[in-house]
């Protein structure tokens, strides 16, 4: 593959497009320990060795990272009020990332960032179904009844119906608050509507108070992240998902 010099350095975060073809006019790029001819200059990633200012730059194509959202951040890459989930990732080559979906401002857990728009678009698309898993704690009892409403298929508002859920109760705390038991549950949904989570549990009259994502297709929260803090993917979680794409895929053909 060969890249533009301007577009393989702006691609990196050196600087904008106009803002890089400055830097090589001044002098401050190298390829190969020689000064390039111009911006236009083409360059063999992984091959060529680009120094910026004297580091010699390391060219990645795509960037994965699993981020352990916070709550009050937003799921976006720039926010004029709100810390943003590309804000907490420090360290990183590629200035194209975004969040794959979208978490509520007080929703924590798992976040995958990348700039993989084929790999983002096949886990968010409607018809591929891909699950996503909740952990939450929800006001009251949720009983057995919820679950069989929640598998099959509660009405939310929407056109259809929301698709069957799975509802696992895993516990029920009725010694914390004296007003009304608190549960712990999961939930595995395979859409990705509004407030989906909340609005499931409103239609059958219970209030969530607290969620994170747990996992989203193959790819589960590492419990070692605190909220707030951030790795980048393991290849094997990376083929994970590569290959996890070819089978929705499949499934959905037939
Ligand atoms: N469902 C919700 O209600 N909120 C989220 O952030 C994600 C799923």
């Amino acid at each position: 593959m060969q890249l533009r010099l301007d577009k393989y350095l702006a691609d990196l975060g050196v600087g904008t497009r106009s803002q890089v073809k400055q830097y090589i006019r001044r002098k401050q790029v190298t390829v190969n320990d020689f000064l390039p001819k111009g911006p236009e200059q083409k360059v063999v990633p992984g091959k060529d060795r680009i120094r910026f200012q004297g580091t010699e730059l390391c060219y990645q194509e795509y960037e994965y990272f699993m981020l352990n959202k916070p709550k009050n951040c937003v799921s976006a890459v720039t926010d004029p009020y709100y810390k943003t989930v590309l804000d907490l990732i420090t360290e990183k080559n590629r200035r194209d990332l975004f969040p794959v979906g979208r978490l509520d401002l007080d929703t924590e857990g798992l976040m995958l960032i990348t700039n993989d728009g084929s790999l983002a678009h096949d886990l968010l698309a409607p018809g591929k179904h891909v699950p996503k898993t909740y952990y939450a704690k929800v006001a009251g009892s949720v009983t057995e009844e919820d679950v069989e409403k929640f598998a099959a298929g509660l009405e939310i508002g929407e056109k259809k119906p929301a698709l069957p859920a799975e509802l696992r109760i895993l516990f029920e705390d009725r010694e914390t608050s004296v007003e009304q038991p608190v549960s712990e549950i999961e939930l595995t949904i395979t859409e990705g509507k509004f407030h989906q989570v909340k609005r499931m549990f409103e239609a059958v009259g219970k209030h969530v108070i607290y969620l994170k994502r747990i996992s989203m297709g193959a790819l589960k929260l590492d419990e070692a992240l605190q909220p707030g803090e951030y790795r980048t993917l393991t290849e094997t979680e990376i083929n994970l998902l590569k290959k996890q794409r070819k089978t929705v895929a499949g499934k959905e053909k037939s």
